[in-house]
């Protein structure tokens, strides 16, 4: 069972370590981090982390991701909702270190039922790393 569900609909956190991350670890290596690790995607284009993110109904709702870049450069990825593009290279720019984590927020469009949202790096650096998303 998810522990962070707060309220039936669309409105839920989803934690690091809820994804899907065919190529990236699970890290604890830097703080901050609000579970138990944080997504570290893998250092390649196509490295991505995947949600499923449950809607009680068709809806609109508010996509916030929490994320830490350490470098001095931007962290682009694509993000996809059910397959769908719905941000190309939206920029993930620098948070001073890796211990300090922002968050960036974007509307998406829900379907009722099972919802599936993808983060994916789209440089060879890959994406940040990822604490969690929340949904509301
Ligand atoms: C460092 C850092 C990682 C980060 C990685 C990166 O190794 O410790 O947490 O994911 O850089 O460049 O992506």
């Amino acid at each position: 069972m998810r522990g962070y569900q707060l309220v039936s609909g669309s409105s839920g956190v989803y934690r690091a370590d809820e994804a899907r991350v065919p190529q990236g670890t699970l890290d604890t290596d830097h703080t901050g981090h609000s579970g138990t690790g944080y997504v570290n995607l893998a250092n390649a284009p196509g490295s991505y982390a995947e949600w499923t993110v449950r809607a009680a109904a068709a809806s609109t709702a508010s996509l916030e991701l929490r994320y830490a870049n350490g470098t001095t450069a931007d962290r682009p990825m694509d993000i996809s909702v059910n397959g769908t593009r719905i941000a190309a290279a939206r920029p993930f720019p620098p948070t001073a270190d890796w211990d300090t984590w922002t968050t960036s927020t974007l509307p998406v469009s829900l379907k009722s039922g099972a919802n599936t949202v993808r983060f994916t790096s789209t440089t060879a650096d890959g994406g940040p790393n990822l604490d969690r998303i929340t949904v509301r």
